[in-house]
């Protein structure tokens, strides 16, 4: 079965409430339990530089948030999940691509547009207050789904923007540079489920409407208690339809035990009641999940030493994907550049170059021309068989590296051409 890596990045900004959790945490876990997916989850620690400059509460998010993801049953052993912060190579290509990024594509950006409107609005200076943190966001979020080459990024509606933009970003990159990136894919789920609050408007912080997941048992079952009604009486029947009440039971209840309720509130069961029900049904999912919380909570080192295990795992990846990638932009040894000593000059017999030919972990066979002493000159990009693998080698090594520009746009070189014809002279001689 061919795995799909798909990958989303957590902001870690505020508590999670019960909206959050069934939102969004609940189903990505469920997601990443899948067989034949490959889930990369982060928390994009980068990106809360952009909405707040308060160190502590970078940092106290961070650990809330990442305790919350494990307390809520992410296997850090099954996924790959690690702080946006701790690889470096995602500021390194962030860099990178925002050099092949036109200015005109992040003027667009919503997020920065609506910065700009408003100003404009209130008669202020177009850019006032925004920062090159918001400005360069897309760019980042670009690099965070590139380096891993994501398929799919689950993301909400007011995301997809960002998506389109980093499969541009990869397009004019791959353009310039060869075939290095994965065109990303948006995945809106069109029946998130969302939470009415304590209020019956949708649970959000900006509506103060919220239940925190975590919240202690005693208060859970306040908040509860404090869930609008109509006001009927004991006794007398009461709609489903409309009831905040019930949609909070049903998100969490089995298909049985909601029926059940329905037919309670038709039999006129008290609020209060209906209440202690919904308080008794949340908190048998929750309890053991805040068990692991708040042990995770008080033992901050733990979350820790799963981020930085997360990191290594990512960085296995990261890091040669990063080495492929300043090579190709010409970020490369000098060392390379220097032409091989003449073998007639010297009197001495120059060992020729090698052409190795090997399999990458994504299934694909490629090259690589090296000289003697293992500096590569040539790097190909994957081919689909070992045959047209094999076909192009025997080609360079007849015709010669200048004579197959048909080649180039599959080969990437990383020495003057002289030098490589030079090389595939010596390798044709010996
Ligand atoms: N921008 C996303 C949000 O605000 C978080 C995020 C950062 C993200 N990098 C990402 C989501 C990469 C998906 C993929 O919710």
């Amino acid at each position: 079965m061919t795995t799909v890596r798909v990958l989303t990045g957590i902001k870690p900004s505020g508590t999670p409430h019960l909206g959050n959790y069934v939102g969004a945490i609940r189903p990505t876990v469920r997601a990443s339990r899948e067989p034949g997916i490959d889930s990369y989850l982060f928390l994009a620690d980068y990106h809360a530089l952009i909405s707040t400059h308060d160190p502590a509460r970078v940092q106290r998010s961070t650990l809330e948030i990442a305790a919350t993801w494990i307390a809520c049953g992410l296997d850090p052993e099954r996924v790959t999940f690690y702080r946006q912060s701790d690889i470096p190579e995602i500021p390194e290509l962030t860099w990178l691509l925002a050099c092949v990024c036109g200015k005109g594509l992040l003027n667009r950006a919503h997020a920065y547009k609506a910065a700009v409107d408003k100003n404009t609005a209130d008669g202020r200076d177009a850019d006032d207050g925004v920062t090159m943190g918001l400005f360069m966001y897309p760019v980042l979020m670009a690099a965070d789904i590139l380096m891993f080459n994501a398929h799919r990024v689950p993301v909400g509606r007011d995301q997809i923007q960002h998506i389109e933009m980093a499969r541009d970003l990869a397009s004019s990159f791959n353009h310039h540079y060869g075939e290095h990136f994965t065109l990303p894919e948006a995945v809106i789920d069109e029946q998130v489920a969302t939470l009415p609050g304590l209020d019956g408007r949708k649970m959000s912080k900006s509506y103060d409407n919220v239940i925190p997941l975590f919240a202690p048992r005693e208060q859970l079952r306040r908040l509860i208690m404090g869930i609008v009604t109509d006001s009927r009486a004991p006794g007398e029947p009461k709609d489903t339809e409309g009831s905040a009440l019930f949609q909070i039971y049903q998100a969490f209840a089995t298909a049985e035990e909601t029926a059940t309720l329905a037919r309670d509130f038709a039999a006129g069961i008290a609020w209060a009641e209906a209440k202690e029900r919904l308080f008794e049904r949340i908190d048998r999912e929750i309890a053991p999940m805040r068990a692991t919380y708040d042990d995770l909570m008080a033992h901050p080192q733990r979350v820790e030493a799963l981020l930085r295990a997360g990191a290594a795992k990512a960085r296995v990846q990261a890091t040669p994907f990063t080495a492929r990638l300043r090579a190709a932009v010409g970020l490369r040894p000098l060392d390379d550049l220097a032409l091989p000593p003449a073998a007639e000059a010297t009197g001495t017999k120059v060992a020729p170059p090698v052409f190795k030919q090997y399999r990458e972990s994504d299934g694909r066979f490629y090259f690589k021309l090296t000289d003697a002493k293992g500096h590569v000159l040539l790097q190909s990009a994957g081919f689909d068989t070992p045959k047209a693998a094999g076909q192009a080698v025997a080609r360079l090594k007849t015709e010669g590296w200048s004579a197959c520009p048909d080649l180039h746009a599959l080969i990437e070189a990383s020495a003057p051409a002289e030098r490589i014809d030079a090389a595939l002279a010596l390798l044709r001689e010996a």
